[in-house]
C-alpha cells in the first residue's frame, strides 16, 4: 500500500515555524486549557477503549443514534482513517467530492480505487448526477467534506440529502466529514442522522478550537463501526485520558453554547473584515466565494504565475504563511506542479490560494497589512 505525501503538511513544514504569522490555519484560534478542569484523576487508556459508555450515548444521541453506533478517535483524522479502512477492501471504489482535505481521497486511493468529482468555481457548486455517474458496482464510500476545505463551500440540505439517496440506491455509504459544521450559523443535519448508509466523523478541533485534545468521533450504521474498532486496536488503541475528560466538559451545558457563539462571532467579524480587504482589493484578481467556516479559497492575484509561487513570495516578503491551492489538487500531492497541468474538465487549483481566518483579529489585522503592502508593492 502506498501513500502521498501530505502536500500542505509538507508545505506547512517549509514555512511554518520561521514565520510571523499563520493566514493559512483552517480552524479557528484555541482555546486556553485554564477554562477547563484538566485532572483526570488516573492516567490510563479510555475503558473502554472506543470511549467511556455513558458519554457515548450522550453524542450518539445527537444523531438519533444508540452507543454502539459511535468510537471516539484521537481526532476526526482517525475517524475518517478508520471509516475508509472499515468500508474499503483492495478491489473496491470510492467516488470524492473534491477539492477536499488531502486525506479524504489519498486515504481511500490508497486502499482502492477512487474517482474525482469536481466541485463547480466559482461557487464550488456540486453536482450530484456526476457523483451518479462515477459510481460503480464496486463503489462503496461516497466522499464528503461539508462544510468544506478548502473552498469554505457549505452544500444545502437539499444536496446533502439527495447525494445521501443516491449513496443509499447504490448500496455505498456516505462518508461526511463535518468537523467544521458547527462554525455555521444554519446547520443541514448530520448524514448519519440520515439513516443506515451515513457515516459522520468531526472533532473538537474547528470549530470548538480545541486541537490539541486529539479528540473526535466516527458514527454510523454498526456494521461499519465493528469495522472501524476492529482496526482502531491498531492504531490509537483509545482516545486520550486528557481529551475525554476536557471534551465532556466543552460538549456539556456549562461550556458548549457559550464557547460555539464566542467561536462563531469570532468567525463573523474575521469574515467580515476579510471581504472588506478582497473588495478593496478586487481591481487585482482577488476575489473568493463567501465561505462558511473560517477558510477562505481566494484567486490568485494578478500577475503571480500560480498558487505556490504567490505563496511563496508573501511568506518571503511578508513573513505570512499562506496555503497554496495546489495542496489540495490530490492529483499528485507533493510535487511542484501538483493541480498546474489539470485537464479542461478539472478546475485549475492553482490559480487559488486558501486563507485562514479564525486567528485573533489582532494578529488578522497585522496579516492583512502587511498583505496589502505586498499587493501595494506588486501592482
Ligand atoms: C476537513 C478536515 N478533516 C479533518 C481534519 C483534521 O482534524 P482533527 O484535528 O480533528 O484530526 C482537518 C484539519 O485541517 C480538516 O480540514
Amino acid at each position: 500500500m502506498e501513500i502521498e505525501p501530505f502536500s500542505l503538511e509538507r508545505w506547512f513544514d517549509q514555512y511554518e515555524h520561521d514565520a510571523d504569522i499563520m493566514l493559512a490555519e483552517s480552524g479557528i484560534r484555541s482555546l486556553d486549557s485554564s477554562e477547563f478542569d484538566t485532572d483526570p484523576g488516573e492516567l490510563g487508556y479510555v475503558i473502554p477503549t472506543d470511549g467511556d459508555p455513558e458519554f457515548k450515548a450522550e453524542i450518539a444521541a445527537r444523531y438519533d443514534r444508540g452507543p454502539e453506533e459511535i468510537a471516539f478517535t484521537c481526532g476526526t483524522q482517525e475517524a475518517n482513517f478508520l471509516a475508509v479502512l472499515a468500508a474499503m477492501g483492495e478491489d473496491s471504489h470510492a467516488v470524492v467530492v473534491t477539492p477536499t482535505y488531502q486525506s479524504l481521497q489519498a486515504v481511500p486511493e490508497a486502499v482502492g480505487e477512487i474517482s474525482r468529482v469536481w466541485l463547480e468555481p466559482p461557487d464550488w457548486n456540486l453536482d450530484v448526477e456526476e457523483v451518479r455517474e462515477a459510481i460503480r458496482p464496486e463503489t462503496e464510500l461516497v466522499v464528503l467534506n461539508n462544510p468544506n476545505n478548502p473552498t469554505g463551500r457549505y452544500h444545502s440540505r437539499e444536496i446533502v440529502e439527495t447525494l445521501y439517496d443516491v449513496a443509499a440506491a447504490n448500496d455505498a455509504y456516505l462518508l461526511c466529514d463535518e468537523v467544521y459544521r458547527l462554525l455555521a450559523g444554519e446547520t443541514v443535519p448530520p448524514v448519519a442522522s440520515m439513516g443506515e448508509h451515513g457515516v459522520s466523523t468531526t472533532s473538537l478541533t474547528k470549530a470548538y478550537g480545541l486541537a490539541g485534545l486529539r479528540f473526535g468521533w466516527l458514527c454510523g450504521p454498526t456494521e461499519l463501526l465493528g469495522g472501524a474498532r476492529q482496526w482502531k486496536d491498531y492504531t490509537t488503541i483509545s482516545p486520550p485520558i486528557f481529551g475525554q475528560h476536557v471534551a465532556r466538559q466543552a460538549l456539556g451545558e456549562e461550556h458548549e453554547a457559550d464557547i460555539l457563539a464566542r467561536n462563531r462571532d469570532l468567525a463573523a467579524r474575521n469574515r467580515e473584515r476579510v471581504r472588506e480587504f478582497i473588495s478593496e482589493h478586487e481591481h487585482q484578481g482577488l476575489t473568493w466565494h463567501d465561505p462558511v467556516g473560517v477558510n477562505g479559497f481566494l484567486a490568485v492575484p494578478d500577475g503571480f504565475e500560480s498558487g505556490r509561487s504567490f505563496c511563496r513570495r508573501v511568506v518571503e516578503e511578508e513573513s505570512i504563511v499562506l496555503a497554496p491551492g495546489e495542496c489540495f489538487a490530490g492529483l499528485s500531492g507533493g510535487s511542484e506542479e501538483a493541480g498546474t497541468n489539470s485537464p479542461s474538465d478539472v478546475p485549475n487549483l492553482a490559480e487559488y490560494f486558501r486563507f485562514g481566518f479564525g486567528l485573533p483579529s489582532s494578529e488578522l489585522e497585522e496579516g492583512l497589512s502587511r498583505l496589502g503592502d505586498f499587493l501595494e508593492r506588486h501592482r
